[in-house]
């Protein structure tokens, strides 16, 4: 038997004006998005942004439905978008905000594992890695390199 452990890098920014423009205006374009957020139940809007390799920005937002688990997260409606209207294009970078419904004050909102190994399948779709962009529960904005950093053991095929 081994013990193993391991570790994950990633960037972290205290504040909004801290971040580097690409990853504003990104954010800026989630934050926009959550306007289409359908959570008549949780009340949580989520906005995913995705930027594409050709510079274009592709959104998507959380949509809810009276049975649950048939709704879908912003960041998976987000790329199955990408995934039908630009099967060939790359991604840059992924921005996901949340807040509740009617407030600005933004939650922690880290992918959830679902979300995570749809990521994976871009990347290894893509041959690229992107980067993936959220805030957490301290209110900082994390920067990770790839979803192979939030996402270890994950399943393959
Ligand atoms: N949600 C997302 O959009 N992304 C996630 O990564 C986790 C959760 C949505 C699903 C549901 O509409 C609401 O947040 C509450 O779970």
């Amino acid at each position: 038997m081994k013990s193993e452990s391991l570790s994950i890098n990633y960037k972290s920014f205290s504040n909004f004006n801290e971040l580097p423009e690409v990853y504003q205006r990104l954010w800026n374009e989630a934050l926009n998005a959550r306007k289409s957020s359908y959570s008549p139940y949780s009340k949580f809007t989520v906005g995913c942004a995705i930027e594409l390799e050709d510079g274009s920005v592709i959104t998507g937002t959380n949509q809810e439905n009276a049975a649950f688990p048939a709704g879908l997260c912003a960041e998976r409606t987000a790329m199955y978008r990408a995934g039908i209207h630009a099967p060939r294009t790359k991604f840059r970078r992924l921005a996901i905000c949340a807040t509740k419904a009617g407030e600005d004050i933004l939650q922690s909102a880290p992918p959830c594992g679902g979300c995570r190994q749809v990521m994976l399948e871009f990347e290894k779709r893509h041959q690229q890695k992107f980067e993936i962009l959220f805030t957490d529960a301290s209110g900082n904005f994390i920067v990770m390199e790839s979803a192979t950093n939030l996402f270890p053991f994950s399943f393959v095929f």
